[in-house]
């Protein structure tokens, strides 16, 4: 979830119960190798982190693999070189899959579990199919575990993927608006007064990833659309200050500064669930609790 990912928000997701994740993009390996230490070291759970394949840094993923329990890639083709890289330190490796063909094709390159995303999801989306449909075709074409990502924000909806048979579910928008999330507070108040029908899957923000469609707020393309200057702003990213050229593909995080509502501001159709700022143990329970009530009242 890049920079709203921060090392305190994985922590708190793991003490909760979860699988706390961070990703660290643009980060150097040495440095990735220290948060990633500290935070397993702190951490009372397991830990995970997420690799997107165009931004791989191999370095990076051997650093982590020795610290975390999980290690994540997405968005590239599965390759059996990287998986057992991460099983040679130790860790479980999944991939995030948009398809039945990319699950099958992540199990043959040894991945422990994969991420079923439909394109109910927040930020950059693998594949063409909503979450049900697709976590059946999975469910039906592999024998690992299969979490369900997409749309889930509330007990209801975890309850529903759970019933329809995925062992997990990952979620994504409701976290960036918690305490510890490092989102800017103008993008967590946009995602407070937003709906599912305010978000929209674009490419509008492909500056450093072309060709990779993504679900955001619609409000962050219009505004974006109708900015001047070629920079909206600048944020810290990895060790360096850098500025944000326009319609570029990080998300305002606490330090970013300049035209926020024009940056962007991924959202899930989750969204419609974010209705104030919790902590992330609060959303953990709401969910688990309320899913495992949901359920055990219709047995
Ligand atoms: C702000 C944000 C950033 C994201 N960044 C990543 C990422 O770096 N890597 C990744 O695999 N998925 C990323 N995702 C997608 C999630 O893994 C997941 O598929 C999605 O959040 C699930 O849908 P939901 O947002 O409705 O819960 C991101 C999602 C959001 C909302």
């Amino acid at each position: 979830m890049g920079g709203a990912a921060t090392p305190g928000l994985a922590a708190a997701v793991s003490a909760a119960g979860g699988l706390g994740m961070v990703s660290l993009p643009m980060v150097p390996a040495e440095d990735v190798a220290v948060i990633v230490a500290a935070l397993a070291k702190g951490a009372t759970g397991p830990v995970g982190i997420n690799f997107l394949i165009p931004f791989l840094d191999l370095a990076a993923v051997e650093a982590a693999a020795r610290h975390c329990r999980v290690v994540e890639f997405f968005y590239g083709d599965p390759q059996a070189g990287l998986v057992e890289r991460v099983h040679r330190s130790g860790a479980l490796a999944d991939w995030q899959v948009g398809s039945a063909d990319e699950a099958k094709a992540a199990v043959q390159a040894g991945c422990d579990f994969v991420v079923a995303q439909g394109t109910e999801a927040g930020g950059h989306i693998r594949g063409t199919t909503g979450l049900l449909a697709l976590l059946d075709e999975i469910l039906a074409a592999v024998e690992v575990p299969v979490l369900a990502a997409g749309g889930i924000g509330s007990a209801r909806a975890m309850a529903a993927a759970l019933a329809a048979g995925a062992d997990g579910v990952r979620v994504g928008t409701r976290f960036v608006a918690t305490a510890e999330s490092g989102a800017h507070p103008a993008y967590i108040q946009a995602l407070v007064q937003a709906s599912a029908a305010d978000t929209v899957i674009t490419t509008a923000f492909s500056g450093m990833w072309p060709d990779a469609p993504h679900r955001v707020l619609r409000s962050a393309v219009t505004a974006m659309e109708a900015f001047s200057g070629e920079t909206t702003g600048e944020m810290d990213l990895g060790p360096a200050r850098m500025p944000i050229p326009k319609g570029a593909v990080p998300s305002p995080t606490r330090d970013t500064t300049g035209a926020i509502p024009a940056m962007a501001l991924y959202a899930g159709e989750s969204v419609g669930n974010v209705a104030r700022v919790q902590s992330a143990a609060d959303v953990v329970r709401e969910l688990a609790e309320g899913a495992e009530r949901l359920l055990r009242a219709r047995v």
